[in-house]
C-alpha cells in the first residue's frame, strides 16, 4: 500500500516569527497522527531554522525549488546541497506558479527533477493543465508532455523516488477543486503512463499527490479515489487547524 503523503506549500508567505508559530502548531496538533507522511515546504530563506524547530517532530522539510547547478555564479538560486545541509529532504519542483511566472520549461523541470534524485532529494513534481486546454480537451496530452518531459532519461532507481503532484492549474488558489472523479481519472492517466515507462511496480508504488484548493472538507474524498495518494496544500497549509485537518485526513 502506498503511505499517504500531504505537503503544505508556503508559497511566499509567512515571514519568520510566523512560521515558526506555524510549525510550533503543527507539531502539537500532528502528534501522534499517523495517517500519512506529513512535509511543510515554507520560503527557502526560512528552511534552516525551521528545520531546526522540526527535528524530532516526525514531519519533514521541503523547499519549493532548487538549481539544477552544484554551485556558480546563478545569483539568486541555490542548489540541492545547499537545501540537503539546511534539513531539507523534499523540494517541490516545476509548479505552475514556477512555470507560468517564471518561465521554467519542461527541460528545466527535467534538469531539477534528474539533479534533486542524485542529490538524493525526493522531488515533488508537478504537472497539470490551465483551464484553456482543459476545455479544449488538451488535458490527457498536457498530462502526457509534462510526465514525459519531466522524467525524460531519469532512470528506474531513480524514478522510484519520485512524488508526482497533478495540480489543475484552474484550481490553484481559485476555490475551484478538481470532483473526485476528475481527479481520479487524471491520476489514473498519469499511473498508466508512469506504468509504460518504468513498469507496473515502480507505477504502483508511486504516490501521485493531489494539489488545488484542498481544504479539510474535501480531501477525505479526494484521498478515498485509488488513484490520489494525498495532497500538495496551498491555502489552506498557511493555517494550523486547516493543514492539521488535512493531514488527517480531513473531516
Ligand atoms: P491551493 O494551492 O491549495 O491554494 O489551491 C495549491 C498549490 O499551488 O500547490
Amino acid at each position: 500500500m502506498r503511505r499517504p503523503l500531504f505537503a503544505g506549500n508556503w508559497k511566499m508567505y509567512k515571514t519568520l516569527p510566523e512560521g515558526l508559530a506555524l510549525v510550533r502548531g503543527l507539531k502539537t496538533a500532528l502528534k501522534g497522527n499517523d495517517r500519512g507522511d506529513v512535509v511543510v515546504c515554507p520560503p527557502a530563506p526560512l528552511l534552516a531554522p525551521l528545520a531546526e524547530e522540526l527535528k524530532g517532530s516526525g514531519i519533514a522539510l521541503g523547499a519549493q525549488n532548487l538549481y539544477f547547478e552544484d554551485e556558480g555564479a546563478f545569483t539568486g538560486e541555490w542548489s540541492c546541497a545547499m537545501l540537503k545541509s539546511v534539513g531539507a529532504t523534499y523540494v517541490i519542483i516545476g509548479h505552475s506558479e514556477r512555470r507560468s511566472i517564471f518561465g521554467e520549461t519542461d527541460g528545466m523541470v527535467q534538469k531539477k527533477t534528474a539533479k534533486a534524485l542524485k542529490a538524493g532529494l525526493i522531488p515533488i513534481m508537478c504537472v497539470g493543465e490551465t483551464l484553456k486546454e482543459r476545455e479544449e480537451g488538451e488535458t490527457f496530452a498536457v498530462l502526457l508532455r509534462h510526465v514525459r518531459a519531466g522524467l525524460a532519461g531519469i532512470p528506474e532507481n531513480l524514478a522510484a523516488k519520485v512524488v508526482i503532484a497533478y495540480e489543475p492549474v484552474w484550481a490553484i488558489g481559485t476555490g475551484k477543486t478538481a470532483t473526485p472523479a476528475q481527479g481520479q481519472e487524471a491520476h489514473a492517466f498519469i499511473r498508466k503512463e508512469v506504468a509504460r515507462l518504468y513498469g507496473e511496480d515502480l507505477a504502483h508504488a508511486m504516490r501521485i499527490l493531489y494539489g488545488g484548493s484542498v481544504k479539510p472538507g474535501n480531501v477525505k474524498d479526494l484521498v478515498a479515489q485509488s488513484d490520489i495518494d494525498g495532497a500538495l496544500v496551498g491555502g489552506a497549509s498557511l493555517k494550523v487547524e486547516d493543514f492539521a485537518a488535512i493531514a488527517r485526513g480531513g473531516a
